[in-house]
């Protein structure tokens, strides 16, 4: 009995050790942990129940039958993220490189069903040199039953991932498809096809980092929502995440301990923005001074900067947050800020995250560049994605409100449950040196008449008050009392109920 018991021991030694001791020590040669050493760090001590550690490939091709090592590559099971059930996958780079095997992806495909069926995340850890190549079609197969699951789990439970080395080819899709994706600085990469191909192809010459790194991917193509300097603090961040998110659609956010008085005045607001209308100052004063204990978790921090996005909690309950920037292209909306706003506000409607919307927007950028990219349709993304959104929704509206960028950022006829104003609002078609500019086009030769019908347009519309006139306004609010009036606000939504027509699903915009 006591050598059945030892025998169990030594096995598990075995598939703990992976690729071994040689390849262990040359992934941490390269800054990177191992795969369970990952696992360690982003869930509770103690709390990893695995799976399949000694599942094996069953390839007998190219002498694989000589090797086979326990695990095959990926190590997976459940464990909890302070006290709350999440399911992990961590690709094992020490065994073929994490290489993708028809066994290797029914271990990933095992834990992605039993995460939909009991309702918890999905936390995949990729560090891989894809597809398994001694496996041919077979590993091809394995990728697209992941890629089903990946399809059939979006919006039904959070899906996270973590690039923490190579993650290349087709297998970038299953990452591409899951809510969130973050990325280690100078330790990972994704690409479609690597350096090495684009040089035969197009004669670019570009190195692995600058094709597909974390910068490459936070700042320029937004694949990824976040930029860590080591796997240390992208698994923290991750669990930071975590704790915002409902564990499923079936399930609410996590009401959170909170020691922040709701009531909380913060008589500095009433002074953010600034007399002169084109002096912008920053959205993120005001977030962090309405959130509890002035916590904000950015979604895409790097990328479109016009628009900000992420979680905080108010009285202990997570709240999207959607806020144009006057620091940033003065808060315009554009292509790039219309696609991450839209992303992000479908997010929280599929996970029952009620919204926020802090406007302080132009209008749409004018430009070629922006009408050859399309920025009709990808502004109508977000514009689609308020529209349909059942959560609750509480707008406040603190300067410019202008044009079609007033109707799109969650005003009141997209369904708005609650929308502020502060007094310094400005709800209008335009601007009022443009909208004199076309009415009164005759009379532009005339400096003193010009002014004074600017003086008259902006007495008539920079002002909440014609909009709450008509009730698109609920009401204009202090400023300074902003933490209290939205808390409330939302409070009195937590039983909202609001369903849309049948369908089978809707076209949005893409
Ligand atoms: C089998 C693999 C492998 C793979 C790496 N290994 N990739 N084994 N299949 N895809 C093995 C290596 O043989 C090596 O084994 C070990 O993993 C570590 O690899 P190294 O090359 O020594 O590591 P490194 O120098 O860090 O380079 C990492 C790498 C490189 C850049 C990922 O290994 C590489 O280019 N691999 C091939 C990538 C690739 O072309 N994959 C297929 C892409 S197509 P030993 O025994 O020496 O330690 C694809 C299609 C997916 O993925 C389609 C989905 C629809």
């Amino acid at each position: 009995m006591r050598d059945i018991l030892e025998e169990l021991e030594d096995r598990r030694a075995q598939a703990r050790l992976g690729g071994g001791e040689k390849r262990i020590a040359a992934q941490h040669s390269k800054g990177k942990l191992t795969a369970r050493e990952r696992i360690e760090l982003l869930l509770d001590e103690g709390s990893f129940e695995e799976f399949d550690m000694f599942k094996t490939h069953r390839c007998t091709d190219f002498g694989m039958e000589e090797s086979k090592p326990y695990g095959d590559g990926v190590v997976t099971g459940w464990g909890t993220v302070n006290g709350r059930m999440v399911y992990v996958f961590s690709q094992d780079f020490t065994v073929f490189g994490g290489s993708l095997s028809e066994t290797h992806a029914e271990k990933i495909c095992k834990i992605m069903d039993m995460a939909v069926q009991n309702g918890a995340p999905v936390i995949g850890i990729n560090d891989s040199g894809g597809a398994r190549i001694q496996e041919g079609v077979a590993s091809l197969a394995g990728y697209a039953d992941v890629f089903q699951r990946n399809i059939m789990a979006s919006g039904v439970v959070p899906q996270i991932s973590l690039i923490m080395g190579p993650c290349a080819g087709g297998a970038v899709y299953s990452p591409a498809m899951t809510d969130f994706i973050f990325m280690v600085k100078d330790s990972s990469y994704m690409f479609v096809t690597g350096p090495d191909v684009v040089k035969t192809v197009t004669n670019e010459v570009v190195t692995a980092e600058e094709l597909g790194g974390a910068s490459t991917h936070t700042k320029k193509s937004s694949v990824a929502d976040g930029a860590y300097e080591n796997d240390v603090e992208a698994l923290i961040e991750t669990r930071r995440l975590i704790d915002f998110l409902p564990l499923s659609n079936r399930e609410k956010a996590p009401v959170r301990p909170f020691f922040d008085d709701v009531d909380r005045i913060e008589a500095s607001l009433d002074t953010l923005i600034p007399s002169n209308p084109n002096t912008p100052y920053d959205m993120k004063e005001l977030i962090q001074k309405i959130a509890d204990e002035g916590d904000f978790f950015e979604i895409q921090k790097d990328f479109a900067g016009n628009i900000i996005t992420g979680f905080i909690r108010l009285e202990g309950q997570t709240v999207g947050i959607v806020a144009n920037q006057p620091m940033v292209l003065a808060g315009c909306l554009d292509i790039d800020s219309s696609r991450k706003a839209a992303r992000f506000v479908r997010f929280c409607d599929a996970f029952e995250i009620p919204i926020l919307t802090l406007v302080d927007v132009p209008g749409f950028l004018p430009g070629t560049g922006q009408e050859y990219g399309g920025v009709i349709k990808h502004g109508a993304k977000l514009l689609f994605a308020y529209g349909e959104a059942t959560v609750p929704k509480v707008t406040v509206i603190t300067r410019k409100a202008y044009g079609g960028a007033y109707d799109v950022m969650a005003s009141k006829h997209l369904r708005g449950d609650f929308n502020y104003a502060w007094p310094t609002a400005e709800i209008a078609v335009m601007g009022a040196k443009g909208a004199v500019e076309i009415l009164y086009r005759s009379e532009l030769g005339e400096p003193d008449k010009i002014a004074r019908r600017t003086q008259d347009y902006e007495d008539r519309f920079a002002n909440p008050f014609v909009a709450a006139e008509k009730g698109f306004i609920d009401e204009v609010i202090q400023p300074r009392s902003t933490r209290r009036r939205v808390a409330r606000a939302f409070a009195s939504l937590r039983s909202k109920k609001l369903t849309n027509p049948w369908k089978k699903h809707d076209n949005i915009p893409l």
